[in-house]
Protein backbone atom coordinates (compact mmCIF):
# COMPACT_ATOMS: atom_id res chain seq x y z
CA UNK A 1 0.00 0.00 0.00
CA UNK A 2 1.23 3.63 -0.75
CA UNK A 3 2.59 5.74 1.73
CA UNK A 4 1.52 9.00 2.12
CA UNK A 5 4.18 11.50 1.74
CA UNK A 6 3.34 14.83 2.96
CA UNK A 7 5.22 18.31 4.00
CA UNK A 8 8.00 16.30 5.17
CA UNK A 9 8.85 14.32 2.77
CA UNK A 10 8.37 16.62 -0.09
CA UNK A 11 11.33 18.48 -1.38
CA UNK A 12 11.44 21.95 -3.71
CA UNK A 13 13.96 23.13 -5.82
CA UNK A 14 14.59 26.33 -6.45
CA UNK A 15 16.58 27.82 -9.77
CA UNK A 16 17.96 30.94 -8.71
CA UNK A 17 19.72 33.55 -11.11
CA UNK A 18 23.43 33.81 -11.38
CA UNK A 19 23.18 37.73 -10.61
CA UNK A 20 23.75 38.85 -6.84
CA UNK A 21 24.73 35.90 -5.76
CA UNK A 22 25.74 37.38 -2.15
CA UNK A 23 21.73 38.85 -2.06
CA UNK A 24 20.14 35.54 -2.85
CA UNK A 25 20.45 33.23 0.65
CA UNK A 26 18.98 36.88 3.13
CA UNK A 27 16.18 37.17 0.14
CA UNK A 28 14.84 34.11 0.48
CA UNK A 29 15.25 33.30 3.97
CA UNK A 30 14.00 36.88 4.75
CA UNK A 31 10.70 35.53 2.22
CA UNK A 32 9.93 32.77 3.94
CA UNK A 33 10.58 33.68 7.48
CA UNK A 34 7.35 36.17 6.26
CA UNK A 35 5.35 33.06 6.45
CA UNK A 36 7.48 31.48 9.47
CA UNK A 37 9.19 29.09 7.76
CA UNK A 38 12.71 27.64 8.36
CA UNK A 39 15.22 27.69 5.62
CA UNK A 40 16.32 24.02 5.61
CA UNK A 41 18.20 22.36 2.96
CA UNK A 42 20.27 19.43 1.88
CA UNK A 43 23.48 17.71 3.41
CA UNK A 44 25.42 19.50 -0.05
CA UNK A 45 23.94 22.63 -0.18
CA UNK A 46 25.89 25.29 -1.85
CA UNK A 47 25.40 28.68 -1.01
CA UNK A 48 26.54 29.41 -4.81
CA UNK A 49 24.92 26.59 -7.15
CA UNK A 50 22.07 28.06 -9.11
CA UNK A 51 19.97 25.13 -7.87
CA UNK A 52 18.59 25.17 -3.98
CA UNK A 53 16.41 22.16 -2.48
CA UNK A 54 14.38 23.07 0.70
CA UNK A 55 12.47 20.67 2.82
CA UNK A 56 10.12 21.13 5.17
CA UNK A 57 8.06 23.46 3.41
CA UNK A 58 4.38 23.25 1.57
CA UNK A 59 3.76 24.07 -1.86
CA UNK A 60 2.04 27.07 -0.44
CA UNK A 61 5.41 28.42 0.83
CA UNK A 62 7.39 28.16 -2.27
CA UNK A 63 4.05 29.61 -4.43
CA UNK A 64 4.17 32.67 -1.49
CA UNK A 65 8.24 32.96 -1.85
CA UNK A 66 7.95 32.87 -5.86
CA UNK A 67 5.47 35.87 -5.66
CA UNK A 68 7.29 38.32 -4.66
CA UNK A 69 11.41 36.72 -5.18
CA UNK A 70 13.71 38.72 -7.63
CA UNK A 71 16.50 36.28 -7.38
CA UNK A 72 14.71 33.19 -7.47
CA UNK A 73 13.89 32.19 -11.62
CA UNK A 74 11.52 29.41 -10.73
CA UNK A 75 10.39 26.36 -8.75
CA UNK A 76 9.60 22.87 -8.70
CA UNK A 77 8.03 20.16 -6.88
CA UNK A 78 11.68 17.51 -7.10
CA UNK A 79 10.95 14.23 -8.12
CA UNK A 80 14.72 12.68 -8.41
CA UNK A 81 18.06 13.84 -8.75
CA UNK A 82 21.26 12.53 -9.00
CA UNK A 83 25.02 12.84 -10.10
CA UNK A 84 24.72 10.36 -13.22
CA UNK A 85 21.26 9.53 -14.96
CA UNK A 86 21.28 6.01 -13.52
CA UNK A 87 21.10 7.55 -10.09
CA UNK A 88 18.52 10.21 -11.07
CA UNK A 89 16.34 7.45 -12.66
CA UNK A 90 16.90 5.46 -9.53
CA UNK A 91 15.51 8.40 -7.71
CA UNK A 92 12.67 9.00 -9.87
CA UNK A 93 11.36 5.52 -8.88
CA UNK A 94 11.65 5.87 -5.12
CA UNK A 95 10.18 9.17 -5.26
CA UNK A 96 5.93 7.71 -4.03
CA UNK A 97 3.69 7.23 -7.13
CA UNK A 98 0.96 9.08 -5.33
CA UNK A 99 2.28 12.19 -5.01
CA UNK A 100 2.81 11.84 -9.13
CA UNK A 101 -0.35 10.26 -9.63
CA UNK A 102 -2.50 13.60 -9.90
CA UNK A 103 -0.25 15.36 -12.50
CA UNK A 104 0.22 12.03 -14.92
CA UNK A 105 -3.53 11.58 -15.71
CA UNK A 106 -4.85 10.00 -18.63
CA UNK A 107 -7.05 13.04 -20.06
CA UNK A 108 -4.32 15.66 -18.89
CA UNK A 109 -1.93 17.24 -20.78
CA UNK A 110 1.97 18.10 -20.64
CA UNK A 111 5.19 18.74 -21.55
CA UNK A 112 9.14 18.43 -20.32
CA UNK A 113 11.24 21.02 -20.74
CA UNK A 114 15.00 20.78 -20.81
CA UNK A 115 17.32 23.22 -18.69
CA UNK A 116 21.19 23.48 -18.83
CA UNK A 117 22.96 25.47 -16.72
CA UNK A 118 26.61 26.40 -17.90
CA UNK A 119 26.13 24.43 -20.89
CA UNK A 120 23.89 24.38 -24.34
CA UNK A 121 22.51 21.42 -25.56
CA UNK A 122 21.59 20.61 -29.54
CA UNK A 123 17.76 19.88 -30.36
CA UNK A 124 18.52 16.79 -30.95
CA UNK A 125 20.28 15.66 -27.29
CA UNK A 126 17.80 17.46 -25.86
CA UNK A 127 15.06 15.22 -27.05
CA UNK A 128 17.43 12.57 -26.37
CA UNK A 129 17.23 13.33 -22.74
CA UNK A 130 13.56 13.13 -22.60
CA UNK A 131 13.13 10.41 -24.66
CA UNK A 132 15.20 8.76 -21.93
CA UNK A 133 12.22 8.99 -18.82
CA UNK A 134 10.04 6.83 -21.09
CA UNK A 135 10.02 4.98 -17.93
CA UNK A 136 8.12 7.47 -15.94
CA UNK A 137 4.00 6.87 -16.31
CA UNK A 138 3.20 9.34 -18.17
CA UNK A 139 -0.27 8.87 -19.52
CA UNK A 140 -1.38 12.18 -20.37
CA UNK A 141 -1.18 13.78 -24.16
CA UNK A 142 1.75 16.18 -25.41
CA UNK A 143 1.25 20.08 -25.35
CA UNK A 144 3.88 22.37 -25.87
CA UNK A 145 1.88 25.18 -26.34
CA UNK A 146 -0.95 25.35 -23.33
CA UNK A 147 0.19 22.40 -21.11
CA UNK A 148 -1.65 21.61 -17.41
CA UNK A 149 1.63 20.32 -16.19
CA UNK A 150 4.97 21.33 -16.85
CA UNK A 151 8.05 19.28 -15.89
CA UNK A 152 11.78 20.11 -16.73
CA UNK A 153 14.87 18.10 -16.32
CA UNK A 154 17.47 20.57 -15.15
CA UNK A 155 21.15 20.23 -15.56
CA UNK A 156 23.87 21.42 -13.63
CA UNK A 157 27.69 22.02 -15.82
CA UNK A 158 29.32 23.61 -12.70
CA UNK A 159 30.22 27.28 -13.05
CA UNK A 160 33.30 27.77 -14.78
CA UNK A 161 32.66 28.70 -18.22
CA UNK A 162 35.93 27.63 -19.76
CA UNK A 163 36.10 24.31 -17.84
CA UNK A 164 32.56 22.46 -19.28
CA UNK A 165 32.72 19.06 -18.39
CA UNK A 166 31.10 16.30 -20.66
CA UNK A 167 28.24 15.16 -18.19
CA UNK A 168 26.86 17.01 -15.52
CA UNK A 169 27.85 17.36 -11.95
CA UNK A 170 23.99 17.60 -11.02
CA UNK A 171 20.92 16.37 -12.54
CA UNK A 172 17.08 17.08 -11.23
CA UNK A 173 13.44 16.49 -12.67
CA UNK A 174 10.84 18.14 -11.34
CA UNK A 175 7.36 19.33 -11.81
CA UNK A 176 7.09 22.72 -12.08
CA UNK A 177 5.08 24.92 -9.66
CA UNK A 178 5.64 29.10 -10.15
CA UNK A 179 8.68 30.98 -11.52
CA UNK A 180 9.96 34.19 -9.37
CA UNK A 181 9.63 37.99 -10.49
CA UNK A 182 12.40 38.61 -12.78
CA UNK A 183 10.21 40.61 -15.34
CA UNK A 184 9.59 43.02 -12.30
CA UNK A 185 13.67 44.30 -13.31
CA UNK A 186 11.87 45.02 -16.76
CA UNK A 187 8.40 46.75 -16.10
CA UNK A 188 10.17 48.81 -13.38
CA UNK A 189 13.34 49.59 -14.72
CA UNK A 190 14.69 53.16 -14.20
CA UNK A 191 15.15 53.88 -18.16
CA UNK A 192 11.24 53.90 -18.12
CA UNK A 193 10.74 55.70 -15.04
CA UNK A 194 8.88 59.00 -15.14
CA UNK A 195 11.45 60.85 -12.81
CA UNK A 196 15.16 59.85 -12.40
CA UNK A 197 18.40 61.24 -11.04
CA UNK A 198 21.81 60.48 -11.47
CA UNK A 199 21.86 58.10 -8.30
CA UNK A 200 18.43 56.60 -9.07
CA UNK A 201 18.43 52.52 -7.84
CA UNK A 202 18.65 49.76 -10.15
CA UNK A 203 14.98 48.11 -10.31
CA UNK A 204 16.09 44.86 -9.62
CA UNK A 205 18.52 45.70 -6.48
CA UNK A 206 15.23 48.08 -5.02
CA UNK A 207 13.26 45.31 -5.07
CA UNK A 208 15.84 43.20 -3.83
CA UNK A 209 16.37 45.34 -0.97
CA UNK A 210 12.44 45.35 0.17
CA UNK A 211 12.34 41.64 0.15
CA UNK A 212 15.66 41.73 2.51
CA UNK A 213 13.24 44.22 5.24
CA UNK A 214 10.34 41.70 4.30
CA UNK A 215 8.58 44.83 3.51
CA UNK A 216 4.71 43.70 3.49
CA UNK A 217 1.27 45.14 3.01
CA UNK A 218 0.09 47.89 5.41
CA UNK A 219 3.74 48.32 6.40
CA UNK A 220 5.43 51.95 6.76
CA UNK A 221 8.48 52.18 5.32
CA UNK A 222 11.18 55.29 5.62
CA UNK A 223 13.97 56.08 3.70
CA UNK A 224 16.02 58.68 5.06
CA UNK A 225 18.34 59.28 1.94
CA UNK A 226 14.92 59.06 -0.72
CA UNK A 227 16.34 61.05 -3.60
CA UNK A 228 14.23 60.13 -6.43
CA UNK A 229 12.17 57.10 -4.42
CA UNK A 230 13.69 54.23 -6.19
CA UNK A 231 13.16 52.16 -3.09
CA UNK A 232 9.98 54.17 -2.06
CA UNK A 233 8.54 52.36 -5.28
CA UNK A 234 9.75 48.65 -4.56
CA UNK A 235 8.75 48.90 -1.15
CA UNK A 236 4.98 50.07 -2.45
CA UNK A 237 5.05 47.85 -4.76
CA UNK A 238 4.86 45.13 -2.11
CA UNK A 239 1.65 47.26 -0.72
CA UNK A 240 3.44 48.77 2.09
CA UNK A 241 3.03 53.04 2.67
CA UNK A 242 6.29 54.87 1.65
CA UNK A 243 7.64 58.07 3.17
CA UNK A 244 11.20 59.76 2.77
CA UNK A 245 13.63 62.79 3.40
CA UNK A 246 16.35 64.25 1.10
CA UNK A 247 18.67 66.90 1.81
CA UNK A 248 18.36 68.27 -1.86
CA UNK A 249 15.64 70.55 -2.06
CA UNK A 250 15.45 70.32 -5.98
CA UNK A 251 15.31 66.84 -5.93
CA UNK A 252 12.34 66.59 -3.27
CA UNK A 253 10.36 69.17 -5.09
CA UNK A 254 11.24 67.39 -8.66
CA UNK A 255 13.08 70.70 -10.35
CA UNK A 256 16.31 71.46 -11.63
CA UNK A 257 18.53 70.08 -13.98
CA UNK A 258 17.34 66.76 -15.57
CA UNK A 259 19.54 63.33 -15.29
CA UNK A 260 18.36 62.34 -18.73
CA UNK A 261 20.47 63.20 -21.87
CA UNK A 262 18.35 65.42 -24.88
CA UNK A 263 15.86 67.03 -21.56
CA UNK A 264 17.55 70.07 -20.21
CA UNK A 265 15.20 70.74 -17.20
CA UNK A 266 13.39 68.85 -15.09
CA UNK A 267 9.06 68.49 -16.71
CA UNK A 268 6.47 70.15 -14.34
CA UNK A 269 5.10 66.99 -12.84
CA UNK A 270 8.46 65.00 -12.72
CA UNK A 271 8.64 63.93 -8.33
CA UNK A 272 8.58 60.85 -6.67
CA UNK A 273 4.66 61.25 -6.65
CA UNK A 274 4.67 60.56 -10.08
CA UNK A 275 6.84 57.46 -10.13
CA UNK A 276 4.19 56.21 -7.38
CA UNK A 277 1.79 56.84 -10.04
CA UNK A 278 3.41 55.45 -12.87
CA UNK A 279 3.08 52.03 -10.93
CA UNK A 280 -0.36 52.74 -9.57
CA UNK A 281 0.37 52.49 -5.69
CA UNK A 282 -0.38 56.63 -5.57
CA UNK A 283 -2.71 55.68 -2.68
CA UNK A 284 0.56 54.43 -0.71
CA UNK A 285 2.40 57.53 -0.94
CA UNK A 286 2.85 59.28 2.22
CA UNK A 287 4.64 62.14 1.98
CA UNK A 288 8.53 63.25 1.42
CA UNK A 289 10.30 66.33 2.79
CA UNK A 290 13.59 68.20 2.83
CA UNK A 291 15.71 67.28 5.97
CA UNK A 292 19.56 66.48 6.56
CA UNK A 293 19.75 63.09 8.01
CA UNK A 294 22.08 63.61 10.78
CA UNK A 295 19.40 66.12 12.28
CA UNK A 296 16.13 63.84 12.16
CA UNK A 297 13.05 65.98 12.60
CA UNK A 298 10.89 63.14 14.08
CA UNK A 299 8.92 62.83 17.37
CA UNK A 300 10.32 60.34 19.66
CA UNK A 301 7.73 58.33 19.02
CA UNK A 302 7.92 57.98 15.48
CA UNK A 303 8.14 54.32 14.39
CA UNK A 304 8.57 52.55 11.09
CA UNK A 305 7.86 49.17 10.34
CA UNK A 306 11.52 49.31 7.51
CA UNK A 307 14.06 51.40 6.88
CA UNK A 308 15.20 51.06 3.46
CA UNK A 309 17.83 53.47 2.37
CA UNK A 310 20.62 53.95 0.01
CA UNK A 311 22.89 56.53 1.91
CA UNK A 312 24.93 58.55 -0.20
CA UNK A 313 29.15 57.33 -0.43
CA UNK A 314 30.57 60.44 -2.13
CA UNK A 315 31.38 58.97 -5.23
CA UNK A 316 28.45 59.93 -7.49
CA UNK A 317 26.62 62.22 -5.22
CA UNK A 318 28.31 64.56 -2.18
CA UNK A 319 28.21 63.56 1.23
CA UNK A 320 26.85 66.65 2.51
CA UNK A 321 24.74 67.78 6.18
CA UNK A 322 23.93 71.06 7.30
CA UNK A 323 25.94 73.18 9.28
CA UNK A 324 26.77 76.22 10.32
CA UNK A 325 29.64 79.05 10.95
CA UNK A 326 29.36 80.62 14.28
CA UNK A 327 32.16 82.25 14.39
CA UNK A 328 31.65 84.36 11.33
CA UNK A 329 28.01 84.43 11.89
CA UNK A 330 27.26 85.78 15.47
CA UNK A 331 23.11 86.46 16.79
CA UNK A 332 22.69 89.09 18.65
CA UNK A 333 23.05 88.97 22.06
CA UNK A 334 19.53 89.42 22.60
CA UNK A 335 18.30 86.73 20.30
CA UNK A 336 16.37 84.32 21.72
CA UNK A 337 15.37 81.99 18.31
CA UNK A 338 17.37 79.28 16.63
CA UNK A 339 20.74 80.51 15.74
CA UNK A 340 21.49 78.01 13.28
CA UNK A 341 22.76 78.52 9.53
CA UNK A 342 22.06 76.16 7.06
CA UNK A 343 25.36 76.46 4.95
CA UNK A 344 26.54 72.89 3.83
CA UNK A 345 29.50 70.82 5.69
CA UNK A 346 31.97 67.42 4.96
CA UNK A 347 28.99 64.58 6.35
CA UNK A 348 31.92 61.85 6.66
CA UNK A 349 30.84 57.88 6.13
CA UNK A 350 31.33 56.82 9.75
CA UNK A 351 29.22 59.27 10.48
CA UNK A 352 26.63 58.61 8.27
CA UNK A 353 26.05 54.71 9.20
CA UNK A 354 26.35 55.74 13.01
CA UNK A 355 23.33 58.32 12.46
CA UNK A 356 21.68 55.54 10.89
CA UNK A 357 22.24 53.08 12.69
CA UNK A 358 21.54 55.16 15.95
CA UNK A 359 18.31 56.38 13.78
CA UNK A 360 17.15 52.79 13.48
CA UNK A 361 17.87 51.84 16.89
CA UNK A 362 15.00 54.24 18.39
CA UNK A 363 12.56 54.23 15.27
CA UNK A 364 12.15 51.11 14.06
CA UNK A 365 9.65 48.76 15.51
CA UNK A 366 10.52 45.84 17.00
CA UNK A 367 11.55 43.14 15.20
CA UNK A 368 11.89 45.65 12.14
CA UNK A 369 14.42 46.26 9.95
CA UNK A 370 16.68 48.43 8.41
CA UNK A 371 18.59 47.49 4.92
CA UNK A 372 21.16 49.76 3.38
CA UNK A 373 24.02 50.01 1.21
CA UNK A 374 27.70 50.00 2.96
CA UNK A 375 30.32 50.91 0.92
CA UNK A 376 33.24 48.14 1.63
CA UNK A 377 37.08 48.46 0.59
CA UNK A 378 38.01 45.39 -1.26
CA UNK A 379 42.04 45.45 -1.94
CA UNK A 380 41.42 42.66 -4.69
CA UNK A 381 40.00 44.31 -7.19
CA UNK A 382 41.65 47.52 -6.84
CA UNK A 383 44.05 48.21 -9.89
CA UNK A 384 45.88 51.14 -10.40
CA UNK A 385 42.93 53.65 -9.54
CA UNK A 386 42.06 55.76 -6.64
CA UNK A 387 41.49 53.85 -3.38
CA UNK A 388 37.48 55.65 -4.03
CA UNK A 389 36.67 53.49 -6.90
CA UNK A 390 37.12 50.26 -4.98
CA UNK A 391 34.70 52.16 -2.11
CA UNK A 392 31.74 52.11 -4.70
CA UNK A 393 31.80 48.61 -4.60
CA UNK A 394 28.87 48.06 -1.79
CA UNK A 395 26.86 45.56 0.02
CA UNK A 396 23.12 45.47 1.86
CA UNK A 397 23.33 45.24 5.00
CA UNK A 398 20.37 44.01 7.22
CA UNK A 399 20.19 45.02 10.49
CA UNK A 400 16.98 43.68 12.42
CA UNK A 401 15.92 45.23 15.60
CA UNK A 402 15.38 42.96 18.24
CA UNK A 403 15.32 43.84 21.82
CA UNK A 404 18.85 42.28 22.47
CA UNK A 405 20.52 44.72 19.92
CA UNK A 406 18.53 47.75 20.79
CA UNK A 407 21.59 48.82 23.13
CA UNK A 408 23.79 47.70 20.43
CA UNK A 409 23.76 51.18 19.49
CA UNK A 410 24.76 53.69 21.31
CA UNK A 411 22.87 56.91 21.73
CA UNK A 412 23.41 60.04 19.61
CA UNK A 413 26.78 61.30 20.72
CA UNK A 414 27.57 64.81 20.53
CA UNK A 415 30.88 64.27 19.50
CA UNK A 416 31.88 62.64 15.96
CA UNK A 417 33.95 59.34 15.43
CA UNK A 418 37.38 59.90 14.36
CA UNK A 419 37.76 60.82 10.58
CA UNK A 420 39.53 58.15 8.30
CA UNK A 421 43.00 58.89 7.19
C1 LIG B 1 22.58 57.44 -3.36
S1 LIG B 1 21.46 58.76 -3.35
C2 LIG B 1 19.92 57.96 -3.10
C3 LIG B 1 19.33 57.56 -4.39
C4 LIG B 1 17.94 57.03 -4.25
N1 LIG B 1 17.92 55.71 -3.65
C5 LIG B 1 17.26 56.99 -5.62
O1 LIG B 1 16.88 55.91 -6.05
O2 LIG B 1 17.15 58.04 -6.25
C6 LIG B 1 21.77 59.52 -1.82
C7 LIG B 1 20.87 60.69 -1.53
O3 LIG B 1 21.24 61.18 -0.25
C8 LIG B 1 21.02 62.57 -0.26
N2 LIG B 1 21.79 63.14 0.86
C9 LIG B 1 23.11 63.45 0.92
N3 LIG B 1 23.42 63.93 2.14
C10 LIG B 1 22.26 63.91 2.87
C11 LIG B 1 21.93 64.28 4.21
N4 LIG B 1 22.83 64.78 5.04
N5 LIG B 1 20.64 64.10 4.62
C12 LIG B 1 19.69 63.59 3.78
N6 LIG B 1 19.95 63.26 2.50
C13 LIG B 1 21.22 63.40 2.06
C14 LIG B 1 21.47 63.02 -1.63
O4 LIG B 1 20.84 64.26 -1.97
C15 LIG B 1 21.00 61.87 -2.50
O5 LIG B 1 19.75 62.13 -3.05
Amino acid sequence: MAVYCGRACRKYLLHLAHDNVDFRLPEIKALLSLRNRPFDTSETFSEKSPFWQLKGLSEDDIRSVMSRTVCGKSSFELWGHGTTTDELRTSLLEYPAENMAPYLQQNSTYKINVYTFNKTLVFKDRIKKIDALDFLPFKGTVNLKDPEHIFCLLEDYGSDPNDIPEEPFHIFFGRWIADGQRELIRSYSVKKRHFIGNTSMDAGLSFIMANHAKVKADDLVYDPFVGTGSLLVACSHFGAYVCGTDIDYNTIHGIGKASRKNQKWRGPDENIRANLRQYGTESLYVDVMVSDASKPLWRKTAQFDAIVTDPPYGIRESTRRTGSHKDIIKPPEDFSGESHVPVSMAYHLSDIFADLLNFAAHHLVLGGRLVYWLPIYRPEIQTDCRTLLTLASPHTRVTTLSERNTSVVSPRRTERTPKPP
